[in-house]
C-alpha cells in the first residue's frame, strides 16, 4: 500500500505538478514540496517551474500571485477556504479618495492582498523587498497597504518619504505582545530575538533582527548565537530546526498559529492533485490590472 507521501509523489509525476509551499503550512506539508519558501521567493519562483500545473500550499493570494505571473499554468491549491484575512483589508473608496487628494502617490500594495486590490495598486513588495522598491519609487508620497504594521516598520527606514497608512493588519502577528516577549527574554536572557515586521511597533522594539520568514532563517543560521525567540508564525520551527539542529528555537506564546495556512493538510495535496482543482481562475480583466503592480516588483526587487 502507497504511503500519503508516495501518493504525492506519483501524483505529483502523473499531473506534470510542482508543488510550492509556504514556511507556515504544517511541516508534513513543506517536506512534500518542491519549494518552500517566503512570498518573495514562491512568487519569483513561480515564474521558473516548467511543470503544466502548480499547486500552491499556502493562502489564497499566494495563488493567485502565482496565477498572475503564469496565466497558461493550471494554478491549484489544496483548500480554497485558506484565505488571508488581512488580504481584504482595504476599503476601494478610500484608494480613489487618497489619489484624489494627493496627485504624486504611490499606491504600494503588501502581496498579502487580493487580485482586485492589486488592480488599484502602483506596485506590489514583500516583506523582503518592501524597502527596496519603495526606495526606488520616484513618488515622495507613499500609501502602503494593506498592513498597518509593515507600512510603518518601511516608513521608519525611509524618512524622505511620506508615507499615508491603512488600518489592516495579521491577527497572528499583532497578538504577539511586548509583555510576552520581555517574559520569554527574561526566562533565556541570552535568546536572540527575531521578528517578522507584521509586529507591532513594540514588538519591533525589543527585536535584534528584524524580516521576513526567509530573512529570520537565514539571520539565525548565519548566527554564532545558540537561543533564539521566534516573532513570527511557528511554521518556520520546521526549516529552523532542519538547518540548525544544534540550536534551540522558542516562541513567545501559543497563538503564533495561523489557522488559514494550516488548513492545507497532506490530505487535501493528494486530493487537489488527484483532481487537479480546486482551480485559482482570476477573470482576464481583472488579471491584465492587477499584473502590472506584481510584474513591477519583481523588476525592481
Ligand atoms: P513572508 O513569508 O513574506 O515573510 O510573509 C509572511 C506572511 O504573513 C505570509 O502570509
Ligand atoms: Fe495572513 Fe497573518 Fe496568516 Fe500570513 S500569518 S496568511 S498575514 S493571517
Amino acid at each position: 500500500m502507497e504511503t500519503l507521501v508516495e501518493q504525492v509523489e506519483r501524483l505529483k509525476r502523473e499531473r506534470d505538478a510542482v508543488i510550492l509551499a509556504h514556511y507556515y503550512v504544517s511541516d508534513e506539508v513543506q517536506a512534500v514540496a518542491d519549494y518552500v519558501g517566503d512570498s518573495y521567493y514562491l512568487s519569483k519562483v513561480a515564474t521558473t517551474v516548467n511543470q503544466k500545473t502548480i499547486c500552491l500550499c499556502g493562502v489564497q493570494f499566494m495563488g493567485e500571485s502565482a496565477k498572475l505571473l503564469n496565466p497558461e499554468k493550471r494554478v491549484i491549491i489544496p483548500d480554497a477556504n485558506a484565505d488571508c484575512p488581512m488580504a481584504h483589508m482595504v476599503d476601494l473608496d478610500r484608494i480613489n479618495k487618497v489619489r484624489a487628494e494627493y496627485e504624486d502617490v504611490a499606491v504600494v500594495c503588501y502581496i498579502n492582498s487580493t487580485a482586485t486590490l492589486k488592480q488599484y495598486a502602483d506596485v506590489c513588495v514583500t516583506s523582503a523587498n518592501a524597502k527596496k522598491v519603495v526606495e526606488s519609487l520616484p513618488n515622495k508620497t507613499i500609501y502602503f497597504i494593506p498592513d498597518e504594521h509593515l507600512g510603518r516598520y518601511i516608513a521608519s527606514q525611509l524618512p524622505e518619504k511620506q508615507f499615508i497608512f491603512n488600518d489592516g493588519f495579521c491577527h497572528v502577528h499583532t497578538s504577539i505582545t511586548a509583555d510576552a516577549v520581555k517574559k520569554a527574554k527574561e526566562a533565556r536572557p541570552k535568546a536572540k530575538v527575531l521578528v517578522h515586521p507584521e509586529c507591532k511597533q513594540e514588538v519591533l522594539e525589543l527585536a535584534d533582527y528584524i524580516g521576513s520568514t526567509s530573512g529570520i532563517i537565514a539571520y539565525a543560521t548565519k548566527s554564532q548565537e545558540q537561543e533564539f525567540l521566534i516573532c513570527t508564525e511557528m511554521g518556520v520551527f520546521y526549516e529552523l530546526n532542519k538547518k540548525n539542529p544544534d540550536k534551540k528555537f522558542y516562541s513567545v506564546g501559543h497563538r503564533q498559529f495561523c489557522p488559514n495556512m494550516k488548513l492545507i493538510t497532506l490530505e487535501k495535496v493528494i486530493r487537489c492533485l488527484q483532481e487537479e482543482s480546486p482551480l485559482i481562475e482570476i477573470d482576464e480583466e481583472k488579471a491584465k490590472q492587477a499584473r502590472i503592480p506584481l510584474e513591477r516588483m519583481l523588476k525592481l526587487s
